[in-house]
């Protein structure tokens, strides 16, 4: 029987074009969706499953014969603060789950997300190196730098080829953000498009890295492919594609629509991003795979109006 690869979290903004990006690569018979809401659109085998239940991913894995998976899911930044337990026990258990089946040797390789959030208000917010002061202060970036740890501890303990990406905001016109502190720059496009006009829940000058989902997507894929040995960091990449504020974007939006208008209402989300890097070093993730951003703020905003009528 062939291996498949399985993605847990296929119903999130990445999760959905990931799988799309997979079945195009490897064929819709190679890739397994899943999540805790059923997904009617995906054109790959699809099952229901809570990261929590592991019996039941257990299951999976052995009808599906899977030996990759993506791990996606996870409470994001923003309803992380509003759910702290929940936050903490989803993004914890259902990572050390997947890495005990692959102490086990259930699974070969897996891909989990880490982020910009593992920094705190303590670390060099202009070109934040790989390594530096980590004093997350939110309960989602405490769980991706635990996280972290963890996949280092099992992969130098028990040799677990787990490969990873502190990914900053991305941004794509596919699917919606759920519950982050940079979602803004995606809803930006669609409020654009609908009413010219968006009020940002981020003040004006608020710095974040970024990245266009293709480019997520291509260093996502690309670091799984790489051989093991080039993958030298296994508690997470640093990965820039670029660096903007929501004043940056509005003028870039008004290139392509000149009515468009921003204002301004910062809410509980204005601490968590003040607590970010505005920049980020990825001279190792260049270094060690060959990663190569692509888009910049002016090529991302008109690929997005593009596709957003
Ligand atoms: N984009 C994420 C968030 O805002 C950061 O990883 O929560």
């Amino acid at each position: 029987m062939d291996t498949k690869t399985l993605v847990i979290g296929a119903g999130g903004q990445i999760g959905k074009e990931l799988v799309q990006e997979l079945c195009k690569i490897y064929g819709n018979d190679k890739i397994v969706a899943s999540d805790i809401r059923k997904d009617e659109g995906v054109k790959c085998d699809f099952e229901t499953l809570d990261v929590l239940d592991t019996k039941r991913l257990v299951e999976i894995i052995k009808k599906h014969n899977v030996k990759e998976v993506y791990h996606l899911a996870a409470l994001l930044s923003a309803t992380a603060e509003q759910f702290p337990e929940k936050g903490w026990k989803l993004n914890m258990e259902g990572l050390l789950s997947v890495l005990e089946l692959m102490k086990d040797k259930v699974i070969d390789k897996m891909f989990w997300p880490s982020s910009i959030a593992v920094f705190g208000p303590n670390t060099p917010k202009q070109n934040t190196p790989q390594y530096t002061i980590m004093e997350p202060s939110t309960v989602y970036g405490i769980s991706k730098q635990a996280g972290e740890r963890w996949c280092e501890y099992y992969n130098k303990r028990y040799g677990v080829d787990v490969r990873s990406i502190r990914y900053p905001g991305l941004i794509g016109w596919q699917s919606a953000p759920g519950g982050g502190t940079t979602d803004y720059a995606v809803h930006i496009f669609h409020e654009a498009r609908k009413q010219k006009k968006y009020e940002c829940f981020l003040s004006e000058d608020t710095t974040l890295p970024m990245m266009y989902m293709s480019d997520a997507l291509r260093a996502t894929i690309g670091l799984m492919q790489v051989p093991s040995d080039k993958v030298k960091i296994r508690s997470s990449y640093n990965l820039a594609g670029m660096s903007f504020s929501p004043k940056d974007i509005a003028a870039e939006i008004k290139k392509h629509i000149p009515e468009f208008t921003i204002t301004y209402k910062p809410d509980y989300r204005q601490p968590i991003a003040d607590s970010w890097p505005q920049s980020i070093d990825d001279s190792f993730a260049r270094e060690h795979w060959g990663w190569k951003h692509q888009y910049d703020l002016a090529a991302m905003t008109k690929d997005m109006l593009d596709h957003i009528k």
